[in-house]
């Protein structure tokens, strides 16, 4: 094609693309490329001969389009070796028997005592830091349950310590919901908090699509010291037997 011959007809196979419709087949390979094939783009883009996960094909003997991972596929990325580091978790319930309780032994028993990473400062400091990001607006600086969100009306989650002697707004509600009885929040298991964080627990939301696993543990361990820190504050402050600083009738 001449030069000429390429100005005169380019427009007009440009307006023919935006009005072509049939279904034509792609060029078959080593076969140059033709006005047709051009056009029939137009058509496949439309309707494009592929399929969708689970869809059922027939190019498999099994039926199914979705294949199944070629034997000894070893996973990537967040999918480790390492189950009690993803999940928390260091065995599973038995499954339930119906009209028999659960044992609240082993409702604990499922979750890791132990962080499976090396609890230091650094750790902490990330957890703080990540905690004030992600909980802070709901569980408060402090962890008493009293963030923004809630004084806004969001419902008040439970206090993550005691917050005055005998009160039991620090009582996992996850816990005796699966059949452990009460547990103070700051008796849970490490690897509880940790699937909380995983798996949110009634009105809180997961956060695993935010927070990497090994984020989720520094928060646990921030938030071991939130508790840690206000349990010793409790007894410090609690007056000595005959050393009272604040007499009675003194205001
Ligand atoms: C949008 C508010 C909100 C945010 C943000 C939030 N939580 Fe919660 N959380 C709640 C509420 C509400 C509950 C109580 C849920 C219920 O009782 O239905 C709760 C419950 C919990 C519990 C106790 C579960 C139990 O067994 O009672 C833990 C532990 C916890 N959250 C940890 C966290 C951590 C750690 C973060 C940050 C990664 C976080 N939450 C972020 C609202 C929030």
């Amino acid at each position: 094609m001449t030069r000429h011959a390429i100005k005169t007809w380019l427009p007009v196979l440009a307006v023919a693309a935006l009005f072509t419709g049939c279904n034509q087949q792609m060029a078959p390979p080593n076969e140059p490329l033709h006005l047709q094939h051009i056009l029939s783009f137009h058509q496949l883009m439309a309707k494009q001969p592929k399929l969708k996960p689970q869809d059922p094909g027939h190019f498999f003997a099994d039926g199914r389009s979705t294949r199944p991972f070629v034997e000894g596929t070893v996973a990537r990325g967040s999918l480790g070796a390492d189950p009690v580091f993803l999940t928390g978790k260091v065995s599973q319930l038995p499954p339930a028997v119906p009209a028999t309780p659960v044992d609240p032994k082993l409702v604990l028993a499922q979750y890791a005592e132990e962080f499976p990473v090396e609890v230091n400062e650094a750790l902490l400091k990330r957890g703080r830091e990540r905690y004030n990001i992600y909980c802070n607006v709901c569980h408060g600086q402090t962890g008493s349950g009293d963030g923004t969100i809630v004084m806004r009306g969001f419902l008040k989650p439970p206090a993550f310590w005691e917050q005055s002697a005998g009160d039991k707004s620090h009582f996992s509600r996850g816990l005796r919901y699966q059949g452990a009885g009460q547990i103070e929040l700051e008796k849970a298991p490490a690897g509880y908090l940790y699937h909380v964080i995983t798996n949110g627990y009634g009105a809180m939301a997961s956060y695993s699509a935010q927070i990497p696993p090994q984020d989720r543990w520094a928060i646990v361990a921030y938030i071991r010291a939130l508790q840690k820190a206000r349990a010793t504050t409790i007894t410090a402050s609690a007056p000595a037997a005959g050393n009272d600083a604040h007499p009675k009738g003194a205001h």
